[in-house]
């Protein structure tokens, strides 16, 4: 995790390195820190490594007075997401080495770091942070005689792990040496300097032109030039690629919070995802036309997260309009589990950020058996698109808020659509299949009416707040809901909750159930939903309170509070059914007081194992 900055060009370069790490703070935010090559004196070569770090938010390095002396126009930048070392001054970055001439700030994990850590001090080196970062600048000095850049690739190869770095030095004042492996890089380039960074949102206000890192990769940035190298020191050539993308939607618009705001967009989001790849009268388009899905014998949806839980949402439309066995799994899990792939198999993948370290390996897992791998991802040119055969984009726009939202909607709508666009090539095109496109032209609508009929939970969340305990149960498509909405609460609201297929709750978790624990029941399938009431008076029986979600006529004057939503194909309704649970979580965390968009201990964008 943790996100890095960079600017080395003719402007100061504090101003612009706060402004990325606040853009970037969905990485982590348990510390931040700034280096900068100043030169007070009269000596133009005369230049000086300065650094200011502390624990805490970005926030608090702004204002942190020693800021202001920073007043040079190289500098590297670093917020931090704690993996080895608790959050803490000494751990946070930029790390230097013994003498102080090197900086260094790092994304990623160095897993080898204990035996260099070891090699170091055998060679008179002191390590005085609980990092593994630390052992880099320290490398980096060792090796260093005189070329910098040969100094840094003599380091990569001590390396094992994962890194984005970004190294500055006394010794060569008007370069940063950045360099990457399994963690993301990008280059912006313009006539008043060069900027880096985790993600092209961080500095987009100052370009669209980008030059994109790869593994193992690296490379000199200076003020007008920008070269690249293998970690042999080859020389490589790169292109420029210009980015479309508005970097005024990555703000809040007047909303309390981006958690918020992100909610309500979604509507148009959905709609945006949607765009012009679904037509009633037109066969469905995606770009995708090389693949033969008529080869594939099974499909596995992989994950992390709420993507996970999108995938769960989606699983059984492939199932009835494609006709293929679909198996959904959590990305940590299948690319250590030797799951059963191979050419026949078609391997999708979701993630808003594209850069998830577990996701990333289960696409290379995936390719490596020869299966055909395609990824839904949001945001454009990350690390999976880089890495997958095929990928089709959601439009959900920046979502910067730690709790996805916008982006779970997005990706199951267009997961729906991906259905749709397989069924109609397997000539699956009945009238099922017609049906179910129509009501996916109408989520948008049907997502502005949710919008407005949730809001009056908020009443309900006020009501029950301080409890420590919530569960949630439903059938098929609601259980994975449920899922989505119980995970939704622990992030933002820290209240203990789980989610249950409604028919297991009677197997254990009802010995949980006493006087006024509150039961969440989403109802939104009528085959199932007498089951399922019923499994809600099993619990009131037993003194529980019910919170229902539905959009079916149930009169049952036992349930406590009921919020109606609109009907839709019941195949689509968690994209609707999660609106409500979206909003309680919301509330419950503002009651508590809480930080709504950024959580305790989570980060975004999770570029760790
Ligand atoms: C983190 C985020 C979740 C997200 C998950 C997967 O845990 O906090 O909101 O669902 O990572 O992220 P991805 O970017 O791959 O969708």
């Amino acid at each position: 995790m943790c996100g890095i900055v960079g600017y080395i060009g003719e402007r100061k370069a504090v101003p612009i390195l706060i402004n990325g790490l606040l853009s970037l703070e969905y990485r982590g935010y348990d510390s931040a820190g700034i280096a900068v090559l100043n030169n007070n004196s009269s000596n133009e070569n005369n230049y000086q490594l300065e650094i200011v770090k502390d624990k805490g938010r970005v926030n608090n390095l702004k204002n942190n007075d020693k800021i202001k002396d920073l007043i040079g126009n190289v500098g590297i930048a670093h917020t931090r997401w704690a993996t080895h070392g608790i959050p803490s001054k000494e751990n946070s970055h930029p790390h230097i080495d013994n003498t102080g001439k090197f900086a260094v700030v790092h994304n990623g994990i160095i897993e080898n770091y204990t035996s260099l850590r070891r090699k170091l001090i055998n060679n008179g080196y002191k390590l005085y942070s609980e990092t593994d970062t630390e052992v880099i600048p320290n490398l980096i000095n060792m090796y260093y005689s005189g070329d910098i850049l040969k100094a840094v690739s003599d380091t990569m190869k001590e390396l094992k792990g994962s890194y984005a770095i970004e190294v500055i030095s006394e010794f060569c004042p008007d370069k940063i040496i950045i360099a990457k492996k399994d963690s993301p890089l990008v280059i912006g380039t313009s006539e008043k300097g060069n900027y880096i960074a985790s993600d092209i949102p961080a500095i987009l206000t100052y370009t669209n032109k980008f030059y994109f890192l790869d593994d193992e990769e690296i490379s000199v940035v200076q003020k007008d030039s920008v070269e690249f190298y293998d970690i042999n020191l080859s020389q490589i050539h790169k292109s420029i690629k210009t980015i479309e993308l508005d970097s005024q939607s990555s703000e809040k618009n007047g909303y309390e919070d981006f958690m918020l705001k992100e909610i309500y967009e979604q509507p148009n989001a959905v709609r945006e995802t949607i765009g012009s790849r679904l037509s009633l009268s037109e066969k469905t388009n995606l770009n995708i036309d090389y693949i033969d899905f008529k080869k594939f014998n099974r499909i596995f949806i992989v994950a992390c997260g709420t993507a996970m839980h999108a995938g769960m949402a989606a699983k059984p439309i492939f199932e009835k309009f494609c006709k293929i066995p679909t198996e959904v799994d959590v990305a940590s899990e299948f690319r250590y589990r030797n799951p059963l792939i191979d050419e026949h198999t078609f391997c999708i993948f979701i993630s808003q950020s594209g850069e998830t370290a577990d996701t990333i390996a289960a696409v290379k897992l995936a390719k490596s058996f020869s299966a055909t791998t395609l990824s839904i991802v949001n945001v454009i040119g990350s690390s999976i698109t880089r890495f997958s055969d095929y990928t089709i984009y959601t439009h959900a726009g920046p979502e910067i808020a730690v709790a996805s939202t916008k982006a779970y909607t997005c990706q199951v709508t267009l997961l729906g659509i991906l259905a749709i666009y397989m069924a109609e090539f397997l000539g699956y095109d009945d009238k099922n299949l017609q049906s179910f496109k129509l009501a996916l032209l109408k989520l948008p609508d049907k997502l502005k009416e949710v919008l407005d009929t949730s809001k009056t939970l908020k009443k309900y969340a006020k009501k029950i707040f301080n409890q420590h305990d919530l569960y949630f149960i439903g059938r098929g498509s609601d259980y994975a809901v449920c899922m989505e909405g119980s995970l939704k609460l622990k992030e933002i609201s820290y209240i203990h909750s789980e989610a249950y297929a409604s028919g297991e709750l009677k197997h254990g978790p009802i010995a949980l159930i006493e006087k006024d624990t509150t039961i969440i029941g989403v109802i939104t399938d009528s085959l199932t939903s007498k089951k399922t009431i019923s499994n809600l008076e099993e619990a009131i029986s037993r003194g529980a309170k019910v919170l229902l979600i539905t959009n079916q006529n149930i009169d049952n004057d036992k349930i406590d509070f009921t919020v109606s939503i609109p009907p839709i194909h019941t195949l689509l309704s968690p994209i609707i059914s999660i609106v409500p649970l979206q909003f309680f979580a919301y509330y419950i965390a503002k009651f508590k007081n809480l930080d709504v968009d950024k959580p305790r201990n989570l980060a975004k964008s999770v570029t760790v194992e």
